[in-house]
């Protein structure tokens, strides 16, 4: 028998194991691995290098309909395309319902919004903003079946925020559905209350966005979010976690044996509020929400990573141009922080930044970078095992990594269609040389290779079982 590719003398990197070995591709899926495979079409040769499971980004907003008049960067092609030479072979973007929207709508545009442009695999969460009756009867049910099974609500933003009552009712429906809930976390209330005192001080320089959304704002956000998982007796998962407090609170939940999720981006470890205080209006580039914290935070991040208590490392790729009307200077060069679009780039870079500051210096073992990177949002998004890892019968996504390449980040060298990264001027080490999806090269050493269309749209297992409604379960009259 002949494959059709082997990748020879691999040091094969998986959550649970690190091993040399061959790697045989046919059909698009992984179909041996072993010592000394037999012949292929095509020989790659992997020798000193680690091949890993392509990266899976499951926090990315990619073309996504905005207000206001700001629009995002990237979509499905330039999006996927920087992705992809990040190490990234699938990503789980937003298809976000608007108020007054049936969600099968948001799904339908946006799968016209993708038609014919990922170079990557794909699936969608759903953001659910307005869980009207028929939404939550009718709606979702149906979407969760048909391979949409997870959705994001959110806490906060005036247009996108649950009352406490409306999420209960979305987490009712993930319990009965098997579905799992991604909460952004953060207390409205006081966010408004402390941005309403910082502009009558006058003080709205982008430096006081962090200000008005201090780490007290995500920790109560994140224990209601608990609660309210605690009590509909359903998993949840907390995006985005930036802040020492908030982690503290999931490692409570976990400690009391609730099944509470979480995950991280690169912003939370490598910047800080400081970066929000650059010159002039640079420190816009570095809005998002949550902000960037301090190094007692980036240093309860890590050790979160490190012991287990984040399961995901996503971008959270929000790219808005910054010298542009429709991104980040929307009202203007000196504008208010409330009058910025949050969320920063990072989809190419995501991978490299944790490899180095995480393996490459020792604060993360390299089956860990797999499980956060790969492995875990396959599993929690219903797409193992053919996602997420290398195993007899996976899909062939996989990253031949150059863990000693060092490189300079510019924005010149991304492939995103945003005028700016946050991550200028940071040395990494280790960088993607060669990126397959479903057995083919699309990247190889850093030229593009796949043709737009190619990635192909994923439905979604349900990650976690269903569970009759609370009260109905057998033995609980
Ligand atoms: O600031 C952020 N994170 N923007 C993207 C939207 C979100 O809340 O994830
Ligand atoms: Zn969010
Ligand atoms: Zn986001």
């Amino acid at each position: 028998m002949v494959f059709d590719t082997v990748i020879r003398n691999a040091t094969v990197g998986t959550a649970a194991d690190v091993f040399a070995a061959d790697i045989a591709i046919s059909g698009g899926v992984i179909t041996a691995l072993g010592r000394s495979l037999g012949p292929a079409r095509r020989d790659i040769d992997a020798a000193g290098r680690y091949v890993l499971p392509g990266g899976i980004d499951t926090h990315c907003h990619l073309d996504q309909p905005m207000r206001g008049g700001v629009t995002l960067a990237d979509d499905f092609l330039s999006g996927c395309i920087s992705a992809a030479h990040g190490g990234t072979t699938t990503v789980v973007p937003f298809a976000c319902q608007l108020q007054g929207q049936s969600v099968r709508a948001a799904v339908e545009d946006y799968h016209r919004r993708a038609k014919d442009k990922p170079v990557i695999d794909y699936a969608f969460h759903l953001i659910i903003s307005d869980p009207t009756e028929r939404v939550l009867r009718d709606e979702l049910p149906a979407l969760i079946r048909e391979g949409y099974t997870s959705f994001k609500i959110y806490m906060t933003y005036e247009t996108l925020r649950l009352s406490d009552r409306q999420i209960i009712a979305v987490l009712a429906v993930a319990r009965g559905e098997g579905a799992l809930v991604m909460v952004h976390a953060e207390n409205a209330d006081c966010i408004t209350w402390l941005t309403e005192e910082l502009e009558k001080a006058g003080r709205t320089a982008p430096y006081y966005h962090a200000a008005s959304r201090p780490l007290a704002v995500e920790r109560e956000g994140t224990h209601r979010a608990i609660t309210m998982s605690e009590i509909v007796d359903v998993p949840i998962l907390l995006v985005h976690v930036s802040g020492a407090e908030a982690v503290e609170q999931i490692r409570w939940a976990q400690g009391r044996g609730l099944r509470i999720f979480a995950e991280t981006c690169p912003q939370y470890l490598v910047l800080t509020a400081e970066h929000l205080d650059a010159p002039g209006f640079e420190g816009a580039k570095f809005i998002c929400s949550p902000p960037p914290r301090d190094a007692a935070s980036q240093e309860a991040v890590w050790n979160g990573l490190a012991t287990g208590v984040f399961a995901t490392f996503s971008s959270d790729h929000a790219p808005f141009r910054f010298d542009d009307p429709a991104g980040k200077k929307r009202h203007g060069d000196g504008a208010p922080f409330t009058k910025v679009p949050n969320g920063v780039p990072g989809l190419e870079t995501r991978l490299p930044i944790l490899f180095s500051e995480g393996v490459n210096k020792g604060r993360i073992d390299l089956a860990t970078f797999v499980a956060l990177t790969a492995t875990n949002p396959a599993k929690l998004y219903g797409l193992y095992p053919r996602k997420g890892t290398l195993a007899v019968g996976s899909d062939a996504d996989l990253v031949i990594w150059d863990s000693d390449r060092d490189v300079t980040i510019t924005n010149d060298l991304l492939h995103h269609n945003c005028d700016y990264t946050p991550y200028e001027g940071m040395r990494v080490r280790g960088w993607p040389a060669l990126v397959l999806s479903r057995g083919e090269v699309v990247v190889d050493e850093g030229k593009l290779t796949a043709e737009p269309g190619q990635g192909h749209f994923l439905k979604c297992e349900r990650p976690v079982p269903a569970k009759p409604p609370k009260g109905m379960e057998p033995g609980s009259e």
